[in-house]
């Protein structure tokens, strides 16, 4: 029996993902663009909870106010009648040419001040179906050349956009959060806040710090050969995961947006697992929408996209199936044990020792042995191999 999704799940789609035409760098649209409307009513039959869009793909660039207000109505309206939700709203900073140099930090004023403006409107559209989140990918912040793109000027000039949008929405109660999406390249030759770790470095520098996480994308960490679950686990650890885009990618290579789980199975095992059973009671770790950044394939038509956002949410549970009955498994209990997972969690001195004590301890120095320490092996490879026992369901 696979599992059903169900809105309790928080599945999220964007609406780029399935109303994806899919032309590419190399060829035309190979399916015809689908309606927003449609998108809801099929993504609610699935089982989803949320979809989330940038304002181009809701109402195209340059519409007028008039038909801008019809499409919101009617899309409103899906929503009203499928009970699906807008968890997260993003702006689309990246299509139009008038943003090739980037939008907070292109090196034409004039183009970052209609930058925020275009943002601007999309906080009050966000606020006003409810969205919690509000992402920024920035796409097209980065450079192919090397002396024409101040990199420190520009750093400043990102930093003065995001505080002046969560000025905004302090000022407006809106009570959106921000996410930061890194990616390390595509479209540009290198984006700047290329990794989850460049993303939480920078959040510090941000007048309103707290209102600001990140949105770390599966195949982006991949791309730059990192440890996704790792990123997720700092991400949580820093009280940053505000957001997650979840797709497939084998490793560095062009962003794949695969489904989720048909790239790196291992590691989306992993990250399924900290996400669900890495709470500080085994539960789960993190409680936001579980929303899919993918594209259908090229090669699939209209029911190959619905059978590839199914496929998602399905991977997901199922993936959550297992981690559960890893977590169950006794001979999984006495592996961590042989592993000292637990002793991790141990501070290093008590809460009443300083250094001077440690300097005391003869046991800790002196009286060690650090020979007969390094003797033991940790039994990783037994705990790892019982992890992909479970994975591919020959645990029990
Ligand atoms: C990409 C990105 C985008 C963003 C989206 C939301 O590589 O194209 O993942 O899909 O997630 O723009 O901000
Ligand atoms: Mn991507
Ligand atoms: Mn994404």
């Amino acid at each position: 029996m696979t599992p059903q999704p169900k809105p309790e799940d928080r599945f999220s789609f964007g609406l780029w993902t399935v109303g994806w035409t899919a032309r590419d760098m190399f060829g035309e649209a190979t399916r015809p663009p689908l309606d927003p409307v449609e998108a809801v009513h099929r993504l609610a039959e699935l089982g989803a909870y949320g979809i989330t869009f940038h304002d181009d793909d809701l109402v195209p660039f340059g519409s007028s106010d008039g038909d801008r207000a019809k499409i919101i109505t009617s899309f409103k309206k899906a929503l009203d009648e499928t009970g699906l939700v807008v968890p997260m709203v993003t702006t689309n900073t990246f299509f139009h040419p008038v943003f090739k140099d980037g939008a907070f930090t292109a090196n034409d004023r004039s183009v970052r001040r209609f930058a925020l403006r275009k943002i601007l409107r999309n906080l009050d559209l966000g606020a006003e179906l409810g969205a919690r989140t509000f992402v920024f990918w920035g796409g097209r912040e980065g450079a192919e050349s090397h002396a024409g793109k101040d990199v420190r000027a520009a750093l400043d000039r990102y930093r003065e956009g995001l505080d002046l949008l969560a000025q905004y929405v302090e000022d407006q109660g809106y009570g959106l959060r921000f996410a930061i999406e890194p990616k390390p390249n595509e479209p540009r030759g290198d984006i700047l806040l290329p990794t989850v770790g460049h993303a939480l470095a920078f959040i510090e520098t941000l007048e309103h710090r707290d209102m600001v996480g990140v949105n770390p994308e599966v195949g982006h960490e991949q791309m730059a050969g990192l440890n996704f679950a790792h990123g997720i686990a700092q991400a949580l650890w820093q009280g940053k995961l505000f957001h997650i885009d979840l797709n497939g990618q084998t490793g560095p290579r062009f962003d794949q947006d695969l489904i989720f789980g048909h790239g790196d199975l291992l590691n989306a095992f992993a990250l399924v697992d900290l996400l669900e059973n890495g709470g500080p009671s085994g539960g789960p770790a993190y409680d936001g929408p579980r929303h899919f950044d993918y594209k259908p394939a090229r090669t699939e038509d209209r029911e190959g996209v619905w059978a590839s956002a199914a496929a998602n949410m399905e991977t997901y549970l199922l993936l959550k199936e297992r981690a559960a009955e890893f977590r169950a498994d006794p001979a999984v209990h006495e592996a961590l044990e042989a592993s000292k997972v637990a002793e991790l969690s141990v501070p290093t001195l008590t809460d009443t020792e300083s250094y001077a004590d440690l300097l005391r301890d003869r046991s800790a120095f002196e009286d060690f042995g650090p020979d007969a320490a390094g003797h033991p092996g940790y039994g990783y490879a037994h705990l790892n191999q019982l992890a992909v026992r479970h994975l591919i369901g020959v645990g029990k």
